[in-house]
């Protein structure tokens, strides 16, 4: 499609991000990317699952994630999952990759369920996704359980705000149709760091949930507390659909017809549910890069003089010598510059009229 140029730009995007999480080289650059917040249990993980079509990530009450998950999520026709902390090892079993995340997870925030801002970097293959980047971060919460710090809400809060505030970051902010939108936690925070609502997406889940004779629609056409970027209704599996092992694919099916069937929705399911959502995401997340690259594009060139200034005073490369990622960092700028060179070349062929 005429956005090839800028979706190998994710691409590129989703190496810079590796490689600063994992070498001790900080670009200090703030990347595109696309942060899903909300309370504990509105659905975050639900919707995640429901892009990749599989059951991946840990689940139970409390806060269960507790570092930033990185998904960087990869169109490819086989599919596979690889961890940042894990190179090269393929997982193909997905209770695995949820296994890996869980141990990973309590490495770094020990037995008291606590939380790191130390992210965990998660890059799935797969035919069904659309490339697209998302942050998986701490549910918001107002009480601590065990011996968790008790300022808890504090730290998770500033974790989410670390991400979000950031220009360069969309906020999928994501709420419970069942509870009042007004008091959304994530729509309040989302407000915060994004006042002028230019960075926000919502996203309505729980729409099966509403008491019998009310609906979202009012939210769900943006007239009530609008988004410039508006909001997709989702329906995700149920706790009994997870219990009674439902598989997602049955899932989608369901919320395909929820949308259709019902009166208040039926004219815009077009515009609804985890598919469009997902297209939709991708369609963003490409344009907030092109919007974002003139400004990234300066501060990864003043980078890049940096790290060669490094080099020339350090000089000799040893594989574990810290100038040796800086050479890799520096690589992979340049190559970044190469390809947002090519895809400002294709920019008359961006196509939107998948959106
Ligand atoms: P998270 O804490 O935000 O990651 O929320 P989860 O995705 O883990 O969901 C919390 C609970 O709500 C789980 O039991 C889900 O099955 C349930 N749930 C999430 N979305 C929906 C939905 O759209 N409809 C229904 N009926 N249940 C949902
Ligand atoms: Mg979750
Ligand atoms: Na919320």
């Amino acid at each position: 499609t005429g956005n090839s140029g800028m979706e190998h730009l994710i691409f590129v995007i989703n190496q810079l991000q590796d490689a600063c999480a994992s070498s001790g080289t900080s670009i200090r650059i703030d990347l595109p990317q696309i942060a899903v917040v909300g309370s504990q249990s509105a659905g975050k993980s639900s919707v995640l699952e429901n892009f990749v079509g599989r059951d991946f990530l840990p689940r139970g009450s409390g806060i269960v994630t507790r570092r930033p998950l990185i998904l960087q999520l990869m169109n490819y026709q086989t599919e596979y999952a690889e961890f940042g902390h894990i190179r090269g090892k393929k997982f193909v079993n997905f209770d695995e990759v949820r296994r890996e995340i869980e141990v990973e997870t309590d490495r770094l925030t020990g037995q008291n369920k606590g939380i790191s801002n130390v992210p965990i970097t998660l890059r799935v293959y797969s035919p069904q996704v659309l490339n697209l980047t998302l942050v998986d971060l701490p549910g918001m919460t107002k009480v601590a359980v065990g011996d968790q710090p008790p300022d808890i809400e504090q730290q998770v809060r500033a974790m989410i705000w670390e991400f979000i505030s950031k220009d360069n970051c969309l906020i999928l902010a994501v709420s419970p149709a069942n509870s009042d939108l007004a008091n959304s936690d994530a729509l309040k925070l989302a407000k915060e760091a994004d006042p002028s609502g230019s960075r926000t997406i919502g996203v309505l889940t729980k729409l099966d949930l509403m008491d019998a004779g009310t609906d979202a629609r009012d939210v769900l056409e943006n007239r009530f507390l609008p988004l410039r970027r508006g909001y997709v209704g989702v329906v995700n599996r149920s706790q009994k659909d997870i219990d009674g092992r439902k598989d997602i694919s049955s899932a989608m099916a369901a919320e395909r017809k929820f949308f259709l069937g019902h009166p208040a929705y039926r004219h815009m399911a077009e515009r609804m549910g985890t598919a469009h959502l997902q297209r939709c995401l991708n369609q963003q997340l490409v344009g907030h890069i092109r919007d974002t690259l003139p400004t990234l594009r300066a501060a990864l060139q003043s980078r890049l003089t940096e790290l060669e200034a490094e080099h020339r005073a350090f000089g000799g490369l040893d594989p574990d010598d810290p100038n040796a990622k800086a050479k890799i960092m520096a690589t992979l700028i340049n190559q970044f510059i190469e390809n947002f060179t090519k895809a400002i070349e294709g920019f008359g062929e961006v196509s939107t009229k998948e959106l």
